[in-house]
């Protein structure tokens, strides 16, 4: 593949050498853009020599062949590491005034960068604002790691060992086993309004539907994330430029993304856990001990989602619901598992042990996948991460 590897100023730049080896040494082309900054660190000669190609910081250099932006238009990859504050805020305000903003500017590959500074130019608010806006441009971001710093301190802003930044590259470079799918995944739990500071609802946290979707993201596919009530530090780990989110509350409102998404999609995962039940009416003014009401809501019982995709399915459309049971032993719980596959009509049914201290809001899950005739197809345990890859696994496998 042809990389360009960017290098602005920072001490860090003497770690990118030994990047730029593991990317040739990979088989892949890597031409060196470096900022005259960076030659103060680490100069011409040694870039040469490790890329084996001619290095120029300037615009003026080849101008026959165009090279302001005919490197950015040739790249597959364009990395810039140690990526500084500074040359991160050029970045995200798109400036050009060096050959790395120009090639920065004219590329349509996926760009990657490892910032590298002082934990207090890190921690800024410019610096985060700016990292932020290139997230959102789709740019990824690696490290920094927690770690010694130049000058003896020590902080968030290490830059990225040069395995773990040439990891993220071939991550970016090679397309993941549900690359070209689209697939929807509902995460977190509904709320249904009593009146207007009270509502039915439950204890999801919205972390396994977000680790569904960060790794459906990070295996290629492209994503819609209904995310009911979810917070947004839950909701940070799906910040991925092939995740769209749309943000719901009740249990008709995910039944109404669920459906238009639904639509153009080939796999459906239903982890949210939906309120079975709605209060009938909803009163525009708190209800209190004087005006009543409160000791007898009355209630109705909000549609089956998950069945409902399920009978008006796309063809070839794979949907999987999860189930939360409090079972008195293992093999209760496979049944009801067994019971509520073939209920809703669903391919797969991912079930989970839930307690006052388990599955919900903690970052571990533990899993049975039911399957065709009731078969257990996967069992997993460990980080809701770690659980999320195993459920896509076991969908995979049905394609
Ligand atoms: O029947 P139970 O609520 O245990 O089923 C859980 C599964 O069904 C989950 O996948 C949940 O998202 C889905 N569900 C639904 N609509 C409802 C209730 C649950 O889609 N009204």
């Amino acid at each position: 593949m042809n990389i360009v590897v960017g290098v602005t100023g920072g001490i860090a730049a003497y770690k990118t050498v030994h990047l730029v080896r593991l990317l040739t040494k990979g088989g892949h082309d890597v031409t060196v853009v470096p900022t005259d900054d960076a030659l103060r660190f680490v100069g011409l000669p040694t870039w040469e020599a490790v890329s084996r190609h001619p290095v120029t910081t300037s615009v003026h250099d080849d101008v026959a062949r165009v090279r302001h932006v005919a490197l950015g238009q040739a790249a597959e990859l364009i990395i810039v590491a140690p990526a500084t504050a500074n040359s991160i805020a050029k970045m995200a305000a798109g400036l050009a005034d060096d050959l790395l903003g120009t090639t920065l500017l004219a590329t349509e590959a996926p760009v990657l960068v490892a910032p590298a500074m002082h934990a207090e130019m890190w921690r800024h608010p410019a610096t985060q604002a700016n990292i932020a806006t290139l997230r959102d441009r789709g740019v990824q971001v690696v490290g920094p790691a927690d770690g010694e710093l130049a000058g003896g301190d020590s902080g968030p802003g290490r830059m990225s060992e040069p395995e773990e930044i040439a990891q993220a590259a071939q991550a970016l470079l090679s397309p993941g086993d549900l690359s070209g799918l689209r697939v929807v995944v509902s995460a977190g739990g509904t709320r249904e309004p009593i009146d207007p500071v009270r509502f039915l609802g439950n204890r999801s946290s919205g972390r396994q539907g977000t680790a569904l979707a960060a790794e459906a993201a990070a295996r290629g596919a492209a994503v819609t994330l209904v995310a009911a009530n979810v917070s947004g530090d839950v909701l940070a780990a799906a910040r991925h430029p092939s995740i769209r989110i749309v943000k719901v509350g009740t249990a008709q409102e995910l039944g109404q993304a669920m459906t238009d998404a639904a639509a153009s999609t080939d796999i459906v995962v239903m982890a949210a856990a939906v309120a079975d039940y709605r209060p009938v009416t909803t009163s525009d003014r708190k209800l209190t001990k004087d005006v009543g009401g409160l000791a007898g809501i009355e209630l109705i019982e909000n549609p089956d989602i998950v069945a409902a995709l399920a009978r008006g399915r796309r063809p070839g459309q794979i949907i999987v619901a999860f189930a939360a049971e409090t079972p008195e032993d293992q093999a209760e719980m496979l049944e009801r598992a067994r019971g509520k596959r073939e209920r809703k009509g669903v391919d797969l049914l991912v079930v989970n042990e839930v307690g006052w201290d388990r599955g919900f809001e903690s970052t571990q899950n533990a899993v049975h996948v039911v399957g065709a005739e009731g078969a257990v197809v996967a069992t997993a345990s460990g980080s809701k991460a770690a659980v999320a890859g195993a459920i896509w696994t076991a969908i995979r496998r049905l394609r």
